[in-house]
């Protein structure tokens, strides 16, 4: 066995290192070309060229060791690709929401976890741009649009995933302070933010007593909990944070007392498109894999895609992948018309991300026995995309929120 997989290494070697150093898509589907703007395709390129070269030689080996690399999101904002949608004037490029799924869809292929971790900074910039002070947004927008700054967010807690507005964690008023006090959970990149957007109970139960706050990285009585140990996306740590009495200034709440319900589901409806975009990259990494495996692997005389169990198996890939890319555009391009798109939002989340578990199951089973090893990316793809029906509201709450507006009554 040993022997005959030793004979077999330089040919799995050359196989990955060919799949790996792909310009792009090899598959014969026209999948976003037909609706893509050149800036969006100039995005998508230099966000490749990057991911590529910087990324994927050294990614295994940093999510076998969950090890992050700030660095990375310093040079992804030296390009311009941490603060697409932010304004120029607060050091972003002013683009729209069609161009950052561009972006974040290709990062994805490389890694879901840089991905999820800028699109976690996005949503802080989302809320500081939308609900902050002028001072606030001075401090902190620049420097997270162009990666100086990493962002967090932080809702959940041990008792309130999906039910997020039962959250406990209080924020007592204290003349010119709020003294933080409770235990945060599943916070993206907690552990690395300079600055993190956390809900705490200002009021009474229910949405209407939450408000919104800054909290700076070592300020006293704030530490780290627990890292999770997961199944994917090991460089993107996830963790507890401990508020223990934590004093800061009345100033770094965001917006009003009370309305820190309202700004944490608006900068989820976003959020959600940009979840969407991530399981984009991570399927149509499993797809390009599943089809060029098709190709060159023979069985019975010939290549496996020539069984139509294989190419059936592909087609429906493509399908779903397709269907899933236009759901999420649709809901980007909604939201940069300025139009009401938290239902599209949930419906590109939830079909994108079911779509991408489909897709890299299946991809799994087009390679076989190869699939299930880590020679080939698939298993990540197929590990990357379980959490993507989890995070920023399980597939489940999309299924609730689209459900709750169509039953809405006309008006
Ligand atoms: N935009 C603005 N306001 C909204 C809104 C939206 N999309 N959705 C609800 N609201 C407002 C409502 O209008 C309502 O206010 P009014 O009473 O003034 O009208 C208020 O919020 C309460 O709304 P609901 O009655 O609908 O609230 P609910 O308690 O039934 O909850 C829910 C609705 C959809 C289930 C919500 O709790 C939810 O989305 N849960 C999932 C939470 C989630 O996604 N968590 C993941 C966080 S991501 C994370 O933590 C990881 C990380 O690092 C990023």
């Amino acid at each position: 066995m040993n022997s005959v997989l030793w004979f077999h290494a330089p040919v799995i070697l050359f196989f990955c290192l060919w799949v790996y150093a792909l310009p792009g898509p090899c598959f014969n589907v026209s999948l976003m070309d037909f609706m893509e703007t050149d800036t969006q395709r100039q995005l998508r390129d230099l966000m490749r060229k990057f991911a590529t070269k910087t990324m994927l030689p050294q990614i295994d080996q940093d999510e076998r060791e969950e090890r992050f690399r700030p660095e990375w999101i310093r040079a992804l904002g030296d390009l311009g690709l941490t603060g697409i949608v932010v304004s120029e004037d607060d050091g972003g490029a002013g683009l729209g929401y069609q161009e950052y799924i561009s972006a974040l869809e290709e990062l994805a292929q490389v890694s879901a976890g840089y991905a999820i971790s800028v699109a976690v900074t996005g949503l802080a910039q989302l809320i500081l741009s939308r609900f902050g002070s002028q001072s606030q947004k001075s401090q902190w927008i620049r420097a997270l649009a162009e990666g100086r700054a990493i962002g967090a967010f932080s809702l959940s807690e041990a008792g309130s995933g999906s039910d997020a507005a039962s959250l406990r964690t209080t924020a007592t008023r204290d003349g010119d302070f709020y003294v933080l006090h409770g235990t945060k959970q599943w916070v993206t990149q907690g552990d690395s933010a300079d600055l993190i957007l956390v809900m705490a109970r200002t009021g009474g139960p229910g949405p209407l007593g939450i408000s919104t706050f800054i909290l700076e990285k070592g300020i006293p009585g704030f530490r780290l909990g627990k890292r999770e140990k997961k199944m994917g996306c090991q460089v993107s740590h996830t963790m507890e944070l401990v508020l223990d009495q934590v004093r800061i200034p009345a100033e770094n709440r965001v917006g009003a007392e009370g309305d820190g319900f309202k700004v944490a589901m608006t900068a989820l409806d976003s959020g959600r498109i940009t979840i969407a975009a991530v399981a984009l990259g991570v399927a149509r990494g499993a797809l390009d894999v599943a089809v060029r495996h098709a190709q060159h692997r023979e069985q019975f005389g010939k290549p496996i895609g020539e069984f139509q169990g294989v190419s059936f198996l592909l087609a429906d890939m493509a399908v779903q992948l397709k269907a899933a890319q236009l759901l999420v555009r649709h809901a980007a391009s909604l939201r940069d018309q300025g139009a009401a798109f938290t239902q599209e939002a949930a419906m590109a989340k939830l079909f994108a991300t079911d779509m991408a578990m489909k897709v890299t199951t299946d991809a799994v089973q087009v390679l076989g026995g190869s699939g299930y090893t880590q020679e080939f990316p698939v298993e990540r793809w197929m590990r990357e995309a379980k959490v993507l029906q989890i995070v920023e509201g399980t597939n489940q709450i999309q299924r609730l929120v689209i459900g709750k507006r169509l039953l809405e009554p006309l008006v």
